[in-house]
């Protein structure tokens, strides 16, 4: 059997596949043993409740799905109160994904949870396209980023992911930010800007008018930015966007991802998760290989 053993930062996961923030969640667990995962990251929640923006909200196309979800989430207090005992059930890493409008706001929130019991990490969600004056108003800055990922690691001795955007210029200098900032990992990428537009109303299919694109449509995108950033930081990287099954999963490796996250292929097939697991396996089997010497192993 192959080791697919790995250290993401300072936790240690059985296998290198967890699930992208947003797309899954405990209702998984009716229909698999969710302690499989390499770990488990959580819907990204703020201080306060957030109804999101309004309705429609998805809207799917040719190649991959359009949301404009807007962070709805049922905030700090009823996440540690309802959902986190729930998570913490499983016997695998629990990462809480979090955002805010301002440094004090992400503060408040890890405060808080490092009070908790059972949670691995957090993902600082400086990449969600669909909400103002956060998310991305973080992201795309390279001082904001070090700025705010220094203060919370002040805060904090559990490992922090940064997730960013591919919507900048330079992913590899808002990378090194974070990486300096002291960032244990990184995880990319949040989805792209898009727009679909029904040609009878001549309006866009998402209310919000500008939505975040993800699925098959955004592989490419996903793995060029997986590659440029590998290559200026020291620190691990959980790739995303866009995959389906082994084969995807594999083309992340190579770029340079040391784990891989499923997002909207869990709509699809919401096994896609424990497919890639075994598919891994197969693959590291055949071509006597360690998963350590995958990794960014592209010629
Ligand atoms: C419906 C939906 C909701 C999402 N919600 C979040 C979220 O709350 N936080 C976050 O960091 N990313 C969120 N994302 C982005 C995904 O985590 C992921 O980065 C992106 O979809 C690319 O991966 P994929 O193509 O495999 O879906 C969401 C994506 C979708 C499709």
């Amino acid at each position: 059997m192959a080791d697919l053993r790995i250290k993401i930062g300072k936790m240690l996961w059985k296998n290198p596949v967890t699930v992208a923030s947003g797309t899954f969640g405990l209702e998984f667990a009716e229909l698999f043993d969710l302690s499989k995962l390499g770990a488990i990251v959580t819907k990204t929640i703020t201080l306060l409740p957030k109804p999101g923006n309004e309705p429609p909200r998805l809207a799917e196309t040719e190649a991959g799905l359009l949301n404009s979800i807007g962070l709805q989430n049922p905030g700090l207090e009823n996440f540690i109160k309802n959902d986190l005992p729930e998570y913490q059930k499983f016997d695998t890493n629990i990462i809480v994904s979090i955002s805010g409008s301002s440094i004090t706001e992400f503060s408040k929130v890890i405060k808080n949870l490092d009070k908790q019991p059972n949670i691995d990490g957090y993902e600082i969600n400086i990449s969600c396209p669909n909400v103002e004056n956060e998310g991305i108003a973080f992201g795309i800055d390279k001082g904001i980023v070090y700025n705010l990922i220094s203060h919370l690691r002040k805060i904090t001795e559990r490992t922090i992911i940064v997730k960013l955007t591919p919507n900048v210029t330079s992913i590899e200098e808002i990378a090194k930010a974070a990486e300096k900032g002291g960032a244990d990992v990184l995880s990319l990428i949040n989805t792209v800007y898009g727009m679909a537009i029904d040609i009878e109303t001549r309006k866009s299919k998402t209310k919000n008018v500008i939505a975040g694109y993800s699925g098959i449509g955004i592989k490419p995108i996903a793995i060029q930015n997986v590659f440029r950033v590998a290559k200026v930081v020291k620190i691990p990287i959980i790739g995303m966007g866009g995959i389906r099954n082994i084969s995807d999963a594999l083309e992340f490796i190579i770029a340079g991802s040391s784990a891989i996250a499923v997002g909207t292929q869990n709509f699809v097939n919401p096994f896609a998760t424990l497919d890639i697991i075994q598919g891994l396996e197969k693959y590291l089997n055949e071509q006597k290989i360690h998963y350590h010497d995958l990794i960014g192993s592209v010629r």
